[in-house]
């Protein structure tokens, strides 16, 4: 059974109705990532801070995993599969994929701000100043800032580093070290990127120029027979 490793980014979910951060009318575009995205933000106006990853959580209500999700799920039937993702959504997870793995951590959880071990489910709650931790210490959305470690690295490197087939889809590998991991592939395995536009093509690569419900069902299928 062939092992296929997923690098997945924003534009994976773009087609579920959630924003991607750099295209028009992205998050970055609507706010600044150092108003909300670090952790000086969160030391400056944490209700700020709070009130976007809220927003962006209540959001995940009004959405569904798509066709690209679907079919990622329904490979493991056919394959090894593991996703390995950029994206803080959980999108992935109730498509059915059983093996998820999120580098910049996941909206639906909280952690504390005092020991980042101190991980919490909240569903689809908020979190509100004062919800503090075993610890008594604030809690904070469980989701990597810039300026902060990214999560898994190792499970991430070995997975992609033992890969047959590598599928990067929805990302716009502009951000470091994540898009870096992508290179960890081994020289041996099938090498495809799913995305309508891309400033550079990665090296090895197939490029598919299109949207992830358009191309990644079709590679789904070609990669199960
Ligand atoms: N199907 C496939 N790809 C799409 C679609 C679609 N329907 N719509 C947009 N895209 C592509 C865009 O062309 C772009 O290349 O998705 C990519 C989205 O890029 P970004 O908005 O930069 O998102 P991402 O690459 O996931 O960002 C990486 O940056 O801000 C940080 O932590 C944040 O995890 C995020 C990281």
């Amino acid at each position: 059974m062939s092992k296929v490793v997923v690098f997945s980014g924003a534009g994976i979910s773009a087609e579920s109705g959630l924003p991607t951060f750099r295209d028009n009318g992205g998050l970055w575009h609507n706010h600044s990532v150092y108003d909300v995205a670090t952790p000086e933000a969160w030391a400056r106006d944490p209700q700020l801070v709070l009130d976007f990853y809220n927003a962006r959580r209540q959001g995940l209500r009004e959405v569904k995993p798509n066709a690209a999700h679907c079919a990622l799920a329904e490979l493991e039937r056919h394959c090894e599969v593991v996703v390995v993702t950029q994206n803080v959504d959980d999108l992935h997870e109730r498509a059915g994929s059983s093996r998820v793995i999120h580098l910049h951590g996941e909206l639906t959880k909280a952690r504390s701000s005092e020991r980042e071990s101190l991980v919490y489910d909240l569903g689809e709650r908020d979190i509100a100043l004062g919800d503090v931790c075993e610890l008594g210490s604030q809690l904070r959305p469980h989701v990597v800032w810039f300026g902060e470690m990214v999560h898994n690295t190792d499970e991430v490197c070995a997975a992609i580093a033992s890969a047959d087939k590598l599928l990067v889809v929805g990302t716009s590998l502009s951000v470091y070290p994540a898009a870096g991991f992508i290179e960890l592939a081994p020289p041996g395995a099938e090498r495809v990127v799913v995305a309508p536009e891309l400033e550079r093509v990665p090296a090895g690569f197939e490029w598919q120029r299109g949207s992830a419900t358009e191309f990644v069902p079709l590679l789904c299928n070609r990669w199960s027979r």
